[in-house]
């Protein structure tokens, strides 16, 4: 099934009404259960389910204008992006899909307060914006779930940037994916805390969509996966209700070890992780061992998540200096 077909059913008989301008802000998502692994490569339907808490005032802002031109314009952070940026093609790949007619032309302008392709979900709260802002601009009116499906045509993750706090992914059985869309855990955890443990601001070498392809493709231990997950979901579940820390953090950074060991597996092999990714990792494990309770999260880049309670905020801020903690 092709991607227009699935917006065609969710638009239905709607009109879409050009209004001037719209803006939209979505939090980027830290996944605590990882989405590894596609069951439809078109429509970034995942192969289990996954679990992720929002990142506050972390996110992207989009601001979608009409504009008399024969192409769309992209700014990113206040920067004019070139035709061949791969931000422009993927975004413009995405406006096409919600386009009244081919000659509708948009100026679209994004603020990321998170860096770029660093392994911070950049493309999930820049989709799922991206979709807040076109509902306001045509005045869909799409309820949650139809959002969610959207943002998740433009990249899997972002179906659970459409809302904060803890949010779960079902993986759904449906061919169309009709029934693979995010939802929020009604939870309330204000003394639980995440810092960004930025360890390098390059652009990743590899993108999530190739490395999953690659993982899902090639590595034995692929098959334990899908158990793994179940468990793990079961497991935070029952953290987050009781507000049991050290099992949300035990099964948080042993999910995302199993993601990345599934990667050293595949062939060629691949790693995120670079020697500070390793040596903060290190002293993560040995802080933990002097009785601190910190645990780590990491996705398709080298940089580190730290989950920690706010109690011990200063005396982690004390141990890594450079921790941008999230609001
Ligand atoms: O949505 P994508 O294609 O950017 O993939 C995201 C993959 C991970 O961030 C590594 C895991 C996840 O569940 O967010």
């Amino acid at each position: 099934m092709k991607k227009s077909e699935v917006v065609a059913t969710i638009l239905g008989k709607r009109r879409s009404t050009l209004t001037q301008t719209a803006t939209a802000f979505a939090a980027s998502n830290i996944a605590l259960c990882k989405y590894w692994g596609k069951r439809d490569q078109e429509l970034n339907i995942p192969l289990t389910s996954s679990l992720s808490i929002s990142l506050g005032n972390k996110g992207a802002t989009c601001t979608i204008s009409a504009i008399a031109a024969s192409q769309d314009h992209f700014l990113l952070n206040k920067q004019v992006m070139a035709n061949d940026s791969s931000f422009t093609q993927r975004m413009s790949s995405f406006l096409d899909l919600f386009r009244p007619t081919p000659t509708n032309h948009f100026q679209l302008e994004m603020t990321l307060n998170i860096p770029l392709a660093a392994g911070l979900a950049s493309s999930a709260c820049g989709f799922a914006a991206v979709v807040l802002a076109l509902n306001d601009f045509f005045a869909w009116k799409l309820n949650p779930r139809e959002l969610s499906i959207l943002a998740r045509l433009g990249s899997g993750s972002a179906c659970r940037s459409i809302f904060s706090g803890f949010v779960e992914w079902h993986a759904g059985v449906a061919a169309d994916g009709m029934d693979s869309y995010a939802e929020p855990i009604s939870a309330n955890w204000p003394d639980l805390a995440i810092g960004l443990l930025i360890v390098s601001r390059q652009e990743k070498p590899l993108a999530s969509r190739a490395a999953m392809e690659r993982t899902v493709a090639t590595s034995a231990l692929y098959a334990a996966w899908p158990n793994k997950v179940n468990s793990d979901l079961k497991d935070l579940k029952v953290a987050i209700a009781n507000h049991d820390f050290a099992l949300l953090g035990k099964t948080a950074e042993s999910n995302a070890l199993h993601m990345h060991a599934l990667m050293l597996s595949a062939w060629p092999p691949i790693s995120y992780a670079i020697p500070d990714t390793l040596i903060a990792m290190q002293k993560i494990w040995s802080l933990r061992q002097q009785g601190l309770a910190i645990y780590f999260t990491q996705d398709a880049g080298p940089n580190l998540k730290l989950l920690f309670l706010k109690k011990d905020q200063a005396i982690i801020q004390a141990h890594f200096k450079n921790l941008e903690v999230v609001e």
